[in-house]
């Protein structure tokens, strides 16, 4: 079932289901914090809350957090882990499981995921293992987070020898996304959050993209009602998709749009260059150019997102790389099925086609595309 939008005052809500069993709201709110305790009552009744976020965000919005869960009756744990992707490990998630075992935190008390991304994953698979799984509330503060990895029930930390390798599908029981706590958010992850609102756009939602089109500037200066449009709209598209594939069996894989080049950027810089939006930018840009040049996409398609993603200051182009480390990091990622790699092009804006490539030909032809 497709995700449904309903307007409610300053926020609005748009509700996910997957099945008859698994539902959530996913709450926008303008303002602040304001609502939150009574989300958190609604879908985990109880006395107690334990709240997991990261010093960055625990310093912007820790007290505003905190004050709206006590005024609303609750008990909070507050479990602040240093910000960052070296915090997504099972020994971060061990430390998290001794304070909840230490705390004596019931089934019923739920978590909340206060942060960006890294947060949402740590502490959403530390929800689905205590205790065989607590309710999670994930409260996204990144861009990305808002309209990307808050979304659709994936969980995980990082092994050494990979990224998210250990974790699992666990859906929370509401999302509550307020456009004040992107005010804080550095410049940088904000502009890189837009390359997946970009992406958004031309995976599912023509009016996302031209909305962003007409105005580069004043999406740039963050307007809550700009924003809430376009983070609602951007979300509504990953809603959509994962709707109708939870468990990422098939139609999901369009989600993937720009990613194949981006995630073999970020293995190739060791995960310490390009923030993962920049590099979905350049993995965008360059998906556009070379479904340009094989005829899945017209050239005006492939000059207006490569327009709009260097209008947002984005990169758009990775000059350097190696067919060799492209195509190693394709087979690392699990990309290749025998030899060929399913391939989303942009064919327009607000939708995709897929193609089988072999894995040489399409490293080849990326790093040309992204040269
Ligand atoms: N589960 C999924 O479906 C999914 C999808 C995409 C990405 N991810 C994961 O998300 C992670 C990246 O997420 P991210 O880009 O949000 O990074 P992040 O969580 O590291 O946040 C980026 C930085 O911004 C800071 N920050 C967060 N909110 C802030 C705010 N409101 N004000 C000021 N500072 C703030 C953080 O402390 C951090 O330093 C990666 O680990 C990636 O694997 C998961
Ligand atoms: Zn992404």
């Amino acid at each position: 079932m497709a995700p449904r939008d309903r307007g409610r005052g300053r926020g609005s809500a748009i509700r996910v289901s997957f099945d008859t069993r698994v539902k959530y709201e996913i709450r926008l709110e303008a303002g602040g914090f304001d609502g939150l305790a009574a989300e958190v009552a609604r879908v985990a009744p109880g006395r107690r809350a334990v709240l997991v976020t990261d010093r960055n965000v625990f310093e912007h919005h820790g007290s505003a957090v905190r004050t709206e869960l006590e005024r609303g009756g609750r008990e909070v744990l507050e479990l602040v882990v240093p910000a960052g992707e070296p915090s997504k490990t099972v020994a971060r998630a061990g430390k998290l499981w001794d304070a909840l075992v230490r705390a004596g935190v019931d089934r019923s008390t739920p978590l909340l995921a206060l942060g960006g991304g890294v947060v949402g994953d740590l502490g959403g698979f530390v929800a689905s293992t205590y205790l065989r799984g607590i309710p999670l509330i994930q409260v996204p503060t990144t861009l990305l987070a808002q309209v990307d990895s808050a979304i659709g029930g994936k969980t995980a930390v990082d092994h050494a020898l990979g990224k998210n390798l250990i974790g699992a599908f666990y859906q929370p029981r509401a999302v509550f996304a307020s456009m004040a706590a992107l005010e804080t958010l550095p410049d940088r992850e904000y502009r890189a959050g837009l390359a997946e609102v970009v992406k958004a756009g031309v995976i599912g939602d023509a009016e996302l993209f031209e909305r962003m089109e007409a105005d580069p500037a004043a999406v740039l200066e963050r307007r809550p009602a700009l924003l809430r449009d376009l983070v609602r709209r951007a979300l509504a598209v990953k809603a959509d998709v994962v709707s109708h594939d939870p468990n990422e069996t098939g139609l999901r894989a369009v989600l993937n749009l720009g990613h194949t080049l981006a995630h073999a950027i970020e293995k190739i810089e060791g995960y310490r260059g390009a923030l993962h939006g920049e590099a979905v930018a350049i993995g965008l840009a360059s998906a556009a150019r070379l479904s340009k040049r094989r005829g899945w996409t017209s050239a005006e398609v492939s000059r207006r997102i490569c327009a709009l993603l260097e209008a947002f200051g984005l990169p758009t182009r990775r000059p350097g790389l190696t067919v060799e480390e492209v195509q190693v990091a394709l087979v690392r990622d699990k990309k290749t099925v025998g030899d060929s790699v399913r391939f989303v092009a942009p064919a327009s804006i607000g939708g995709t086609t897929f193609h089988w490539v072999p894995v040489a030909s399409l490293a080849r032809q990326l790093v040309a595309a992204a040269a």
